[in-house]
């Protein structure tokens, strides 16, 4: 079930687009119902407005109406497997806090880690309640 997503993210990496840095991420997650979204880096020559690939899938995902993510992959060309920058920690922790997250190198290397490690307490203290 692994291998599907790294496979997904692995052939999402190919369609980055990532002129300024010629770095090619992808990312493939799981939604709660068994669907797979993929996604790749979008660069900007307005560097800022980079899309890292993470969150490009889960926006896909968002958008099909799937708002619970079970596992996502990501593949990068790298020594070590990369971990999701703080931008996207926070996008997917609104949907599912306690994601599994594999990273992968192109050599097949992989790490594993829950997304409430990597980012914990997500909102707390964020939204004040207001009256109805
Ligand atoms: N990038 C991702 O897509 N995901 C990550 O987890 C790390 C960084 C992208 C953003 C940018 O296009 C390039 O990699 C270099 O940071």
């Amino acid at each position: 079930m692994i291998s599907d997503l790294k496979d997904a993210a692995e052939a999402a990496r190919l369609r980055a687009y990532a002129p300024y840095s010629h770095f090619l991420v992808g990312a493939a997650l799981r939604s709660k119902s068994g669907l797979v979204f993929s996604g790749c880096n979008v660069e900007n020559v307005s560097l800022g407005l980079t899309i890292c690939a993470e969150r490009v899938c889960a926006v896909k995902a968002i958008e099909q109406g799937e708002m619970t993510f079970e596992a996502i992959a990501i593949i990068a060309d790298t020594e070590v497997p990369i971990v999701p920058c703080g931008a996207c920690r926070q996008v997917l922790a609104e949907f599912s806090p306690h994601l599994v997250i594999t990273s992968w190198t192109l050599s097949g290397k992989s790490q594993q880690f829950s997304l409430a490690d990597l980012l914990p307490l997500p909102g707390q203290g964020i939204l004040v309640p207001r009256g109805t």
